[in-house]
């Protein structure tokens, strides 16, 4: 394999540069040119097609965001808007390819690899909800900017001796809202993954409450339910003054942390690799430590899932 393309797509995420930078220091290290694709699979639609140099990441290792700059596209999920794609990669002489997103992003992956074009994916999202993999490129960044905010809400939470309730990104997944809540003391956690009963939240407030505690804070994922709804039920069924902050994408920019540019730098090299080796239909992802590879197939066919034991002890932890 002589010449590779790297694309970014769907949410961005913080590390995605460190991915890209990854993928385009260690083909040209093994002598092979790297294209960027930009805005996603829109990019490869359209030919917005660039040859990378080494200088081309430079000063990017550290920088939220991605510079190839990120879409969701509907328009790759249908055969007509592969075949334009796969024109283009014709016409640039790439012969494989390099992915950073989530699932959906994978989907296309995974079309490629099918029409002969060994595709890797690289999971780069802040949801953490890649099956296959510990931990995701950006997740560790978009915890951190939520403690962050958190420990601020706390501040005033306590001042005004209020109850917050904080809605965090996660449409499918909770992992954002149960490690910040946890990482955070949250009182209550809600994730898409479990159910909830309001009676229980309130019950729980109510005790803290009874003992003195005047102020708590309810973390909320997106796909759990709207955080201004949950707020107004609590204010009502508890009577105690409640306000809302919705983080919004402010979960999705910002610096990325040295574990997630460390892990962007394995990952972006290992899918090299693999392309390096022959192989197409992967994905790549660190587990234990170990950077792992997994089939596309595989991956894409099972459900990303909570960590049970954490949530138990999150629920343990704030009786
Ligand atoms: O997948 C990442 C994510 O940030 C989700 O947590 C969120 O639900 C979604 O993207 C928001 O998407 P958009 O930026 O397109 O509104």
């Amino acid at each position: 394999m002589k010449r590779i393309g790297v694309l970014t797509s769907g949410g961005d995420s913080p590390g995605m540069n460190a991915a890209v930078r990854a993928v385009v220091r260690k083909a040209i290290y093994h002598d092979v040119e790297v294209y960027g694709i930009y805005h996603g699979y829109s990019g490869l639609i359209n030919g917005n097609i660039k040859k990378l140099e080494i200088g081309s990441v430079g000063d990017t290792i550290h920088r939220g965001g991605t510079i190839l700059y990120s879409a969701r596209c509907p328009e790759f999920r249908e055969l007509e808007g592969q075949r334009k794609g796969i024109e283009n990669l014709k016409k640039f002489g790439i012969e494989g390819l390099v992915v950073v997103g989530g699932d959906g992003s994978f989907r296309g992956a995974e079309k490629l690899t099918n029409h002969g074009y060994p595709t890797i994916g690289v999971p780069g999202t802040i949801d953490n909800d890649i099956p296959g993999t510990d931990f995701t490129i950006g997740f560790d960044t978009a915890l951190n900017t939520v403690i962050n905010a958190i420990d601020k809400i706390r501040d005033t939470a306590t001042s005004h001796e209020r109850t917050y309730v904080v809605e965090v990104m996660g449409r499918d997944a909770g992992d954002l809202a149960l490690w910040s809540g946890l990482a955070d003391g949250a009182e209550s956690i809600l994730i898409p993954e479990a159910e909830y009963d309001m009676q229980q939240i309130v019950a729980r407030l109510k005790r803290g409450h009874e003992r003195g505690k005047k102020h708590s804070i309810i973390i909320v994922a997106e796909g759990a339910g709207s955080g201004v709804e949950i707020g107004k039920q609590i204010e009502e069924a508890t009577g105690f003054e409640t306000r809302v902050t919705v983080l919004g994408h402010i979960q999705r920019g910002g610096s990325p942390t040295a574990f997630d540019r460390v892990l962007a730098s394995r990952l972006g090299a290992r899918a090299v690799e693999l392309l390096l080796e022959g192989k197409g239909g992967r994905t790549v992802g660190i587990q234990n430590n170990k950077i792992v590879d997994h089939d596309i197939n595989e991956i894409l066919s099972v459900k990303h899932v909570i960590d049970e034991g954490m949530y138990q002890l999150s629920q343990e932890l704030s009786i």
